[in-house]
């Protein structure tokens, strides 16, 4: 029989080379799994779906489960190209063994129709574990530790994933900045922005930036186990939104103090972590490139709530 040697530069080329053919075996069984969506047809789920598109996520590795597949044209056209849209709703477990089979991840968005929310994603993870998916991620809140209710859902949400049995990725997300196009407006509109904590600094995200994000961790490996602040790229209170209105616009904003909303007291003081920059290698829109963006929405008179 004939033995082989090999150099050390040989050696190290062939070690090179099974590195490579590993590398893209991964790729190759990554690029195969199936992601679950829920909640399709909302706004983070849209964005997620078009960013995980955008990644090169094929249509057939899609599940797409919402409550209503029949209604959302959008999915329907995906499915069209090959995505499974399948009905599937939290408050009817019976409905999600069906909706979840063949998945390998999921992103469960945290709900937002009412009821317990959550008993209904505990269904959701209940569900996903006996079908054989591995990976959950959950959009809960970025200030979920707070002993308010909004927050207290999310954590228990959080405890419920952490005991499903699932690899889990927590996505605790900060305040949208979306929202302030609406909400700065009115403000301009009525010449005035109510606030309940004025000089407390948060730093909201862009959805689609947050999205962009999740679409990252459901793309790559490494993210498991984990929790993620998901923020914008600076903090910004209430008075700097109304001074950056005012700076757009040119229209005069005044602050003034309205009380606390229960539901969501007073969180405290926000931070920027970064991560949807470290996930996505792109810097996130800040709060004034939003809104400089939308200065014609912003003139046009107060939308109706
Ligand atoms: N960070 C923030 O500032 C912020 C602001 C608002 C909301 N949120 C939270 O983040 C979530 C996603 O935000 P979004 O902008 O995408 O909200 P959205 O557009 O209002 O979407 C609401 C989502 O809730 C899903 N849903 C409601 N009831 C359900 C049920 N019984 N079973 C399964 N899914 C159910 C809907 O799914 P289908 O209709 O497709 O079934 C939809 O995806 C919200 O639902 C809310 O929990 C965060």
């Amino acid at each position: 029989m004939k033995t082989i040697y090999m150099t050390g530069k040989q050696t190290g080329w062939m070690r090179l080379l099974c590195a490579a053919l590993f590398s893209l075996a991964t790729l190759a069984a990554q690029a195969a799994e199936k992601i679950i969506i829920t909640g399709a047809s909302g706004g983070f789920a849209t964005e997620t779906i078009e960013a995980l598109l955008a990644r090169g996520v094929k249509p057939a590795d899609l599940i797409l489960v919402t409550r209503t597949p029949e209604k959302t044209p959008e999915l329907q056209q995906l499915a069209a190209k090959g995505a499974a849209v399948r009905k599937g709703d939290f408050n009817d477990p019976a409905s999600l063994p069906a909706a979840f089979a063949g998945g390998n991840r999921i992103l469960v968005i945290s709900t937002s129709g009412g009821g317990d929310r959550v008993a209904q994603h505990t269904n959701a993870f209940v569900a996903a574990k006996k079908a054989g998916v591995r990976q959950a991620l959950y959009t809960s809140y970025v200030n979920a530790d707070d002993p308010t209710p909004l927050s207290r859902d999310h954590k228990l949400t959080e405890e419920a994933l952490k005991q499903s049995g699932l690899q889990y990725t927590i996505l605790r997300n900060e305040i949208y900045a979306d929202r302030m196009v609406e909400e700065g407006a009115r403000a301009i509109a009525a010449g005035e922005l109510a606030s309940s904590s004025p000089d407390r600094h948060g730093a909201p995200f862009v959805r689609k930036d947050g999205a962009a994000a999740a679409a990252a961790i459901l793309t790559t490996a490494g993210h498991e186990n984990l929790t993620y602040d998901i923020t914008g790229p600076e903090l910004v209170s209430d008075r700097d939104f109304a001074a950056i209105l005012t700076e757009i616009t040119g229209k005069p904003v005044k602050v003034i103090v309205r009380p606390v909303n229960p539901a969501f007291g007073s969180p405290k003081e926000g931070h920027v972590s970064g991560v949807i920059e470290q996930l996505t290698g792109k810097k996130p829109t800040s709060v004034r490139e939003l809104l400089t963006a939308n200065k014609d929405k912003l003139l046009s008179g107060a939308p109706p709530r």
